[in-house]
């Protein structure tokens, strides 16, 4: 079977009604009616969770996301216990950069960690195009979830190229990203020559996930939030378009997220989202001014409030759930990923609130 044959059944697949596609996270996507506000959280497969820990406990992060039996379990641990309106697949913004063939690990406590820095333009062109044959455990893992979901939608997920080509300039995490803008500054040509290549890998990445089956993808530019509206337009926007224009025509709604995006908001829905991830320094109806009536919006909960009192919890779910009336389609999240600590019952405790406030006002509308 081609990988475009497989693409099409996949898409009419989910057209079905009680499939996937017509699930209340896609409807959201697509701002279509819902029967109560779909809910998900980043992190949701992770350390939050005692059965991760334990599954985890001799594998690698690397080496986990190689698995497809791992991977599987891993992404159906939170829809089990949470009860969570949809999957994300277990996988690393830096998988399709180690399949591109850059020697990097996941370092516990730390995050991605480059054993070279990409320096120069022949750094580039190492960085290697990738296709179905690099990632197929990702191919793999993403057919046995589809199988095993049924009508819960799987989110298939990528870096943008900021994101990623931070984490390669740098070396690793970073504060100030300095070293990221002063390539970016100091070196445009190489800057956009690094970007290019990286939307390249990540857009055929996300077309592995979307053939094999996934009912959306989110594209994760966590660390944006570090330029001005200006330079997000000049140096990012561009590449971070060329991936998200590039699945326009897969059928599936495409979420775009990053962190302390406030001012650019707009820009990263003009990128080609159907929804913009709102971290929680922003209200949703003040977020949905900034991005207009043509997109959904995805947030946004502070994650540490998931650590206090769950009064405190309720009374923000409920704020969140209200504001999200303003915006076209909204899906419940957190404004970023769940902290290590959380407790998993609060958790499962703000899905069954998030549905039980949003039908009952649904019902009165
Ligand atoms: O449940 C999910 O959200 C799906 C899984 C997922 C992981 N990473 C698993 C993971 C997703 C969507 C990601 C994306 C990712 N990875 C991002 C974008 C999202 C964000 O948080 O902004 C980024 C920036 C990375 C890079 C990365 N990988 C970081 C910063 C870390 C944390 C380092 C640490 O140990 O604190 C990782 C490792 C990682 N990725 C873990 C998980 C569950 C922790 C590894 C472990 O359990 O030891």
């Amino acid at each position: 079977m081609t990988t475009d044959t497989t693409g099409t059944a996949a898409r009419d697949g989910e057209a079905r009604p009680g499939g996937p596609a017509d699930s209340p996270f896609v409807r959201a996507c697509r701002r279509e009616p819902v029967p109560h506000t779909p809910v998900w959280f980043m992190r949701q497969a992770g350390r939050s969770l005692p059965e991760y820990r334990e599954i985890r406990a001799n594998v690698g992060m690397l080496d986990s996301c190689r698995r497809p039996d791992l991977v599987a379990e891993i992404t159906l641990q939170p829809v089990r216990r949470h009860g969570v309106d949809a999957a994300i697949l277990f996988s690393d913004i830096v998988v399709p950069v180690a399949a591109a063939g850059v020697d990097l690990d996941i370092v516990a406590g730390t995050g991605p960690v480059v054993a070279e820095p990409v320096r120069t333009a022949e750094d580039v062109e190492r960085i290697r195009p990738i296709g179905r044959d690099d990632v197929s455990y990702v191919d793999e893992a993403v057919r046995l979830l589809v199988a095993e979901l049924g009508a819960t939608p799987l989110i298939g997920f990528a870096g943008a190229p900021f994101t990623l080509a931070s984490y390669l300039v740098e070396g690793g995490p970073s504060r100030t990203h300095a070293k990221t803008k002063a390539l970016m500054y100091g070196q445009p040509e190489l800057w956009h020559a690094l970007c290019a290549r990286l939307a390249e890998v990540t857009l055929s990445f996300l077309r592995v996930q979307i053939d094999a089956g996934v009912s959306a993808v989110q594209l994760f530019d966590s660390w944006a939030g570090a330029l001005s509206e200006a330079d997000y337009r000049r140096y990012v926007l561009p590449h971070s378009a060329t991936v998200l224009s590039g699945l326009a025509d897969a059928g599936v709604p495409r979420i775009h997220f990053g962190v302390g995006t406030a001012e650019l908001l707009g820009a990263m829905g003009e990128a080609g989202a159907d929804v913009v991830g709102v971290d929680w320094r922003t209200p949703l109806d003040v977020a949905t001014r900034r991005i207009g009536p043509d997109r959904a919006v995805q947030g946004n909960l502070d994650p540490t409030v998931l650590l206090a009192p769950w009064s405190v919890v309720e009374t923000e779910v409920r704020r969140i759930v209200e504001q999200g009336r303003a915006a076209p389609g909204h899906v419940f999240n957190l404004g970023h990923g769940v902290l290590p600590e959380t407790d998993p019952e609060v958790l499962t405790r703000v899905v069954a609130l998030v549905h039980e406030v949003s039908a009952h006002r649904a019902e009165q509308g």
